[in-house]
């Protein structure tokens, strides 16, 4: 399974100068359940905004610069972090924009919070539309 899971404002936005906007203890708590076990994928962005590797699962980083962290893979494109994921576990793409914008074509599942906090921004970092005939 091949899962995609982020949290939105109402007006769509997942990120804001490098961090989420907003800080709500009960869905990072409800998104570390979802994720443990698993393998997460994200952008160096995302992964750079939390600085280390998420515990207790496997954490590739998709990025083309050097990433020298422990615990830490990397991967060129997401092709190449979704196929060194493997088969057989399940995977979460975990942000940014792009990682779930590309996503789209390889997931089975959108998991989607809806904050209720306006961020008004227009320099934000906004989720792509969802094709809610496919999903
Ligand atoms: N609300 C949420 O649930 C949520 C979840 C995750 C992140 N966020 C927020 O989103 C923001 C970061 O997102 P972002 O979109 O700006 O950045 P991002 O996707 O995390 O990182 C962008 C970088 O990752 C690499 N990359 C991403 N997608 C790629 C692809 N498909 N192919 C090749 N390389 C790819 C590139 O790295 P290189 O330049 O090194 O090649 C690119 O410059 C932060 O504010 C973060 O806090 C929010």
């Amino acid at each position: 399974m091949i899962g995609m899971i982020y949290a939105i404002s109402p007006e769509g936005v997942i990120g804001l100068a490098g961090r989420i906007p907003w800080h709500h203890p009960g869905d990072l708590r409800r998104f570390q359940r979802i994720t443990l076990g698993a393998t997460v994928i994200s952008g160096r962005a995302t992964f750079d905004s939390v600085g280390k590797p998420l515990r207790n699962r496997r954490n590739i980083v998709v990025t083309s610069r050097p990433l020298a962290v422990a615990g830490v893979e990397t991967a060129a494109t997401l092709v190449e972090a979704i196929e060194r994921a493997g088969v057989g576990g399940d995977v979460w793409l975990i942000g940014g924009a792009r990682i779930y914008e590309e996503g789209m074509k390889y997931a089975d599942v959108i998991d989607v919070t809806y904050v209720p906090d306006p961020v008004d921004a227009p320099n934000a970092v906004r989720a792509p539309p969802i094709d809610e005939t496919v999903f």
